[in-house]
């Protein structure tokens, strides 16, 4: 205790500390956002979508806090899942109704208890329709 290594360590720690600790308030901040699920009238629809329209404002309120189209946010872009899941839509379906743990450098994806098994289909077609 007390000794200039001591001192040195915690100095040097302290910055990814705080970094870490604001990373962790960020996630926590969307998670609670995605969970409150906002009213589909606060969104607006994109009716050019058609039968995906339905997905896509599921998207919007319950994944688009964490995933956008071509960039990493939280967790991974809607193109890398196009990739992974491609022709299995059952498995994405499975996943995001049971999140799993897969990227060391992501946190785990929150369930959404929400959701039913048709509010899954229609993001499993919406999500698989993304080019
Ligand atoms: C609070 C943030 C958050 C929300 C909300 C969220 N996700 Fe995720 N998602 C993540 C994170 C973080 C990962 C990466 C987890 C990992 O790799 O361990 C992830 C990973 C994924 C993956 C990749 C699965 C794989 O096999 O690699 C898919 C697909 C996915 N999410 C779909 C969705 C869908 C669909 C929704 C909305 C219904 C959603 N996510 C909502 C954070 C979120």
């Amino acid at each position: 205790m007390g000794s200039g290594r001591h001192i040195y360590r915690a100095n040097s720690l302290a910055p990814h500390q705080k970094m870490m600790a604001e990373k962790t308030k960020a996630f926590l901040k969307a998670s609670e956002e995605a969970r409150k699920n906002p009213a589909p009238e606060e969104l607006e629809i994109d009716e050019s979508l058609g039968k995906l329209a339905k997905g896509g404002v599921l998207f919007a309120q319950n994944c688009s806090a964490c995933h956008a189209k071509d960039t990493k946010v939280v967790g991974p872009p809607i193109v890398e899942m196009v990739s992974i899941y491609k022709n299995d839509p059952a498995a994405l379906k499975q996943w995001i109704k049971k999140p799993g743990k897969k990227r060391a450098d992501a946190p785990q994806m929150p369930t959404l208890g929400n959701l039913t098994d048709a509010d899954r289909d229609e993001l499993a077609k919406y999500i698989l329709s993304i080019k």
